[in-house]
Formats: C-alpha cells, sequence, structure tokens
C-alpha cells in the first residue's frame, strides 16, 4: 500500500479512520498524539517537553517533531505503506517529511482530509473526555487546539493540493459512508 497521510481537525476522526485502514490494508500506523503520550506515560525526557505544549493545545516545536517522527518510522517495517496520523502539522513538517521519505527513496503517497464542522468536532471530543479521560479534551484545551489547526495547520491543505495529493471527505452525519467513501479511494492504490 502507498504511503497516507490523514489530515483534520482535532475530533474529525484521524484516530478512527486510521484504525480502519490499517484493519483493512494492514499497513503501518503513525500518531504522533500517541507517540507523546506514551512519551509522558513513561516520563521520560522528552515527555516532560511536550506535556507543557499539550496541555495548552501548541504545538510542540518542529524540529523536535521532525527527529521523532523520522525515529518512529524508521523503526517501522519497511515496504507496507505507513498512515501517518497527526503528521505533518505545518508546512516545515510537511517539506521535511517529503525529504526524509525521498532520502528514503519512498514516496509521500496520498493525502486524505476529513472536513467536519467544529460544533460536532466539540461534541465529539467532550464525549471523549467522559469516556477515555484525555487531559486535552477540555473545553478550554480543546478551543486552543482548534485556533492552532486554523491558524498553523490548515494553511497545509493548499500545500497538499499543489502536490496534487489532496482528497477531501466530509462529514454528511454517516460515518459508515464517509468510511466506504475513504475505502473506494484506497481500493484504487491497492
Ligand atoms: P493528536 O493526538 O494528534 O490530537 P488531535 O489532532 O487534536 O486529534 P485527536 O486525536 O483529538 O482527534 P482525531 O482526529 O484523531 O479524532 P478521533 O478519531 O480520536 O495531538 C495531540 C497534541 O500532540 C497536539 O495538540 C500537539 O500538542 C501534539 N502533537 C501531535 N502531533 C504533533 C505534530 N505533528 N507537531 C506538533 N505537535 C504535535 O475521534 C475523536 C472522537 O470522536 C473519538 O472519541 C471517536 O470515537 C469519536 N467519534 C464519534 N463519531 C465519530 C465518527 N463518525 N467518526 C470518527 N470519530 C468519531
Ligand atoms: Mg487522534
Amino acid at each position: 500500500m502507498k504511503n497516507i497521510i490523514i489530515f483534520g481537525a482535532p475530533g474529525s476522526g484521524k484516530g478512527t479512520y486510521s484504525d480502519e485502514i490499517v484493519n483493512r490494508y494492514g499497513m503501518g500506523h503513525i500518531s504522533t498524539g500517541d507517540v507523546l503520550r506514551g512519551e509522558i506515560k513513561n516520563g521520560t525526557e522528552l515527555g516532560k517537553i511536550a506535556q507543557g505544549y499539550i496541555d495548552n493545545g501548541q504545538l510542540i516545536p518542529d524540529e523536535l517533531m521532525i527527529n521523532i517522527l523520522a525515529k518512529t518510522y524508521d523503526e517501522l517495517p519497511a515496504g507496507k505503506g505507513v498512515i501517518f496520523d497527526g503528521f505533518p502539522r505545518t508546512i516545515a513538517q510537511a517539506e521535511a517529511l517529503k525529504v526524509m521519505l525521498a532520502e528514503r527513496g519512498h514516496d509521500m503517497g496520498i493525502m486524505v482530509e476529513l472536513v467536519v464542522d467544529e460544533e460536532t468536532l466539540m461534541a465529539r471530543l467532550l464525549n471523549r473526555a467522559i469516556e477515555q479521560g484525555r487531559a486535552d479534551d477540555n473545553e478550554e484545551t480543546i478551543k486552543k487546539r482548534f485556533a492552532v489547526y486554523h491558524s498553523q495547520t490548515a494553511p497545509l491543505s493548499e500545500w497538499f493540493e499543489k502536490e496534487g495529493m489532496r482528497n477531501v471527505f466530509t462529514w454528511k452525519g454517516d460515518k459508515d459512508l464517509m468510511l466506504s467513501e475513504i475505502f473506494a479511494l484506497l481500493d484504487t492504490l491497492k
């Protein structure tokens, strides 16, 4: 399978649809948010640095994030394709990913953008706060995450458009419908 970059606002379903895609196509999965939460849980130096940013809804500095991504990527089995969930989040990260993959003779593949209205996003994240208790799922931090998404991450859509990689899927209130639309595209890449 080709590499896939799954892109969207907090709560848009990057993690949820990544799991479905991994089940269907058997590829690798890198969620940079999960990597960072793992470091925090293990009390590592990186975790201590990351915690301040995550609790504040801010992005971890690009250089640090790019190094973490490259290390995580190189630990996965080569050749099966990877779904990147939550990376890249800035133009600098996207440029670095392109170079990192080219250096390894790999392609960026395609980008899947999930577009969901903000009211639905907020409801999902507040619900997840009750179910899972993720530290950054409180209304104040969620609003900061939305603002960071709009100012720093959303402009990347244009970057992917120029790369000819962008595929947009808009939430119409039905998870199975969205999933079948995504699979219809990915089935053509196998
Ligand atoms: P990260 O963990 O990536 O969080 P996020 O982008 O805010 O996204 P979420 O994980 O909250 O949402 P999601 O899109 O995965 O949705 P999900 O499938 O869970 O990043 C956290 C932080 O880490 C960042 O704020 C930053 O500080 C740092 N970080 C991470 N990557 C970084 C990077 N590259 N650079 C710098 N900093 C970085 O769905 C949400 C909920 O909705 C779930 O509970 C799900 O079950 C539910 N749900 C209900 N209905 C549906 C439906 N129909 N479809 C999908 N989900 C649904
Ligand atoms: Mg996620």
